[in-house]
């Protein structure tokens, strides 16, 4: 596709997956009314749809189907899939199988640019005192997170072999308001995920390069400081979970000693029992 765009200008043509989702939900009361034509693509329906946007559902898993989707987006936000920890049956169709069917659907019909949303749990072992700023090598928390990485590896891989350019955004925790004292480093504000997907779709790589970005409020207590990747979009996040730490109940559990908190127990997930008792 040839396109005819001038710098940080936003595309007329988005596609979003998982736009069922809390995130895709989100993006079209704030972001995506900006944009002329807009795709909205999950396994389940998305109704009613605005005058701006179209659905076609598709199952990630389907190669066919999620080619479908992508057909006509200048850029693609790739939100689809299981965005917690599960069994590996149930995360790898989604999670491995979904990001290469939507990377090699956007090779196959000249999609410019992907934005894909990582998660800040690709990093989950990292002790809390460590700043990331998103060159680190990864050290997922769970099955999950190894996803992300996957879908990582799979975006620098699309972006040198095939010329693709793409934003892989590690999503704290996006929520209307902090509500844990983890949120206090994590949080993604509503207002702040709207400003960095619009930076991706604005000012992400047009080709041939691939970016990597925390995508993460101005927290006081933030791990994630701004880096190349949040400098290069232009990102400047402008909510402050501290802003908000008098209504957090301080948790059971302190937050730590990783910033996967709770999600690097042996057992979170449910999927890995202690060896005993498999006998
Ligand atoms: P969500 O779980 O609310 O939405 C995911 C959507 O993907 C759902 O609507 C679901 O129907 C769809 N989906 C699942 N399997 C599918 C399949 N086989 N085919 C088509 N669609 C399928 O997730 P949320 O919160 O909106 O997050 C969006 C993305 O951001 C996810 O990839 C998640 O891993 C990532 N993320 C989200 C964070 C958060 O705080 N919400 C934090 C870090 C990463």
């Amino acid at each position: 596709m040839t396109i005819r765009r001038e710098p940080g200008e936003l595309p007329a043509s988005v596609l979003v997956t998982g736009a069922a989702g809390a995130i895709g939900q989100a993006l079209r009361q704030t972001l995506l009314p900006k944009i002329s034509s807009v795709t909205l693509s999950d396994i389940k329906e998305v109704a009613p749809l605005a005058t701006n946007e179209r659905f076609v559902p598709a199952d990630l898993e389907s190669l066919d189907q999620v080619r479908e989707a992508v057909r006509d987006a200048e850029v693609v936000i790739h939100l689809g899939g299981i965005s917690d920890e599960a069994s590996f049956d149930v995360i790898a169709g989604p999670n491995l199988r979904g990001a290469f069917n939507v990377f090699e659907a956007c090779r196959l019909e000249g999609v410019e640019r992907v934005v894909y949303a990582s998660s800040n749990r690709i990093t989950g072992f990292y002790p809390v005192e460590t700043a990331l700023t998103g060159s680190e090598p990864v050290r997922p928390d769970g099955l999950y997170g190894a996803t992300k990485a996957f879908g990582e590896a799979l975006a620098s891989m699309y972006a040198d072999r095939f010329g693709l350019g793409v934003v892989s955004v590690r999503i704290g925790s996006f929520e209307r308001l902090p509500s844990d004292p983890r949120h206090l480093s994590t949080w993604l504000s509503w207002d702040d995920a709207s400003r960095l997907f619009e930076a991706c779709l604005r000012r992400g790589p047009r080709a041939s390069a691939h970016i990597v970005v925390y995508g993460v409020s101005n927290n006081a207590s933030g791990w994630w400081p701004l880096a190349d990747g949040a400098h290069t979009l232009g990102y400047v996040p402008q909510d402050n979970a501290e802003s908000h730490a008098s209504e957090i109940a301080p948790g059971e559990r302190p937050v730590g000693p990783y910033q996967g908190g709770e999600y690097t127990a042996y057992g979170y997930g449910g999927w890995a029992k202690p060896p005993e008792s498999e006998q």
